[in-house]
């Protein structure tokens, strides 16, 4: 009996297996609209059977990109590309999620494959980015703009917009984006944030943003269940680390937050990583138990045995994989095979299943 290929109450979906199609940035979209490209990239996942997929980082603000070809919900034009996306997974019976986001001093780069660099306010495709204070992420980057305590209204609006937008597309999920060094990690990280106004100095008060988020996107949710993407630790002396990640993970599940994904790392560059298999397990299971909250683990999780052994260990209740499914866009279907488990496949793929 495979945990993997069981099902997963939420309190208003039921995800059909443990697989998680993690978030992943296509760097292909056009002034913030979906193209064909993210059309047939997640809805590839959705004909190889992914049960629960979480598209890309989108933005809630242009300048909260990370580079000019992000997706973006901070208008009602970006609505229609996407509502295309959502609905073609929905045909194939798989929920979707999306994953709101601000790039904070982490904005205004070129897309990868051209360059890792940030590209400059004056550079064609750059801007002017923004943080909790004016510190660059890297010596050779334009220094960001602290934001004003009276502009942080702002970017909470914009996450409580563009959650209500993503609601009239039809996401079964919101994701907030509070990992990887964009702006909510920003403000969590006392390595990134220096502020001496209500949302710097203490935990709580680098929360704040955090929680204010919170507060608004669940105004604006229906049936959506609101899930949120942490890093456990900066990998940073004095930085975030995992006893505050576990406070945090307490207080958002008092506000409602059904499912952490627990990633780490990307807020400084000096973090010292060992990046091996399972590396990020043990924090996702430090917080699954501490909390009652349904906990993600994500990283370097290339095979089923691996992420059956992880769940049947009671390490994590979901397990997010990236690369192996750019790998293999029906790695779900590769799984169960790996299993001995006997999935459903979509009628129009049904005679792929014969053996040749
Ligand atoms: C091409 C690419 C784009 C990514 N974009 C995002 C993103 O938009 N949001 C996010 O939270 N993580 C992003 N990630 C991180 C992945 O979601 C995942 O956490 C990471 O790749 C580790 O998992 P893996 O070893 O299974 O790939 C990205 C990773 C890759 C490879």
């Amino acid at each position: 009996m495979s945990i993997l290929f069981s099902k997963l109450p939420l309190k208003k979906q039921v995800l059909q297996t443990r697989l998680v199609v993690s978030p992943m940035c296509q760097y292909s979209a056009v002034e913030g609209h979906a193209t064909n490209w993210h059309l047939v990239h997640l809805g590839q996942f959705a004909i190889g059977k992914a049960s629960t997929i979480i598209q890309e980082a989108t933005a809630v603000l242009p300048e909260g990109r990370i580079s000019y070809g992000d997706l973006g919900l901070w208008k009602d034009e970006h609505i229609p590309a996407l509502k295309e996306i959502v609905d073609f997974v929905h045909e194939q019976g798989a929920l979707i999620g999306i994953q709101l986001a601000h790039a904070g001093r982490k904005a205004s780069t070129e897309k990868p494959w051209i360059s890792r660099s940030q590209l400059a306010p004056t550079h064609e495709n750059g801007w002017q980015t923004v943080g909790p204070s004016a510190m660059p992420f890297h010596e050779k980057d334009h220094p960001p703009i602290a934001i004003a305590t009276e502009d942080i209204k702002n970017i909470v609006q914009a996450f409580q917009n563009a959650a209500k937008r993503a609601v009239s597309v039809g996401y079964d999920i919101i994701e907030i984006h509070g990992a990887h060094g964009y702006l909510i990690h920003q403000f969590l990280s006392p390595l990134t944030n220096l502020r001496t106004d209500a949302y710097g100095g203490s935990f709580e008060n680098r929360s704040r943003l955090l929680v204010e988020i919170i507060e608004a996107v669940k105004t604006v949710l229906e049936e959506q269940s609101l899930w949120l993407r942490i890093s456990a630790t900066d990998w940073a002396e004095g930085g975030w680390d995992i006893e505050e990640a576990v406070k945090l993970a307490k207080l958002v599940e008092s506000m409602g937050v059904e499912v952490i994904d627990v990633s780490s790392g990307g807020n400084v560059h000096h973090q010292n990583i060992h990046v091996k298999e399972n590396y990020q397990v043990p924090f996702a299971e430090r917080i699954k138990a501490e909390t009652n909250l349904v906990t993600g683990t994500v990283g370097l999780i290339k095979n089923a045995q691996q992420a059956e052994t992880i769940l049947k260990e009671q390490k994590a209740d979901l397990i997010f994989i990236g690369r192996a499914y750019l790998q293999n866009p029906h790695l779900t279907t590769q799984f169960a095979r790996d299993l001995g488990v006997d999935i459903e496949w979509l009628p129009q793929y049904e005679r792929g299943k014969e053996t040749l």
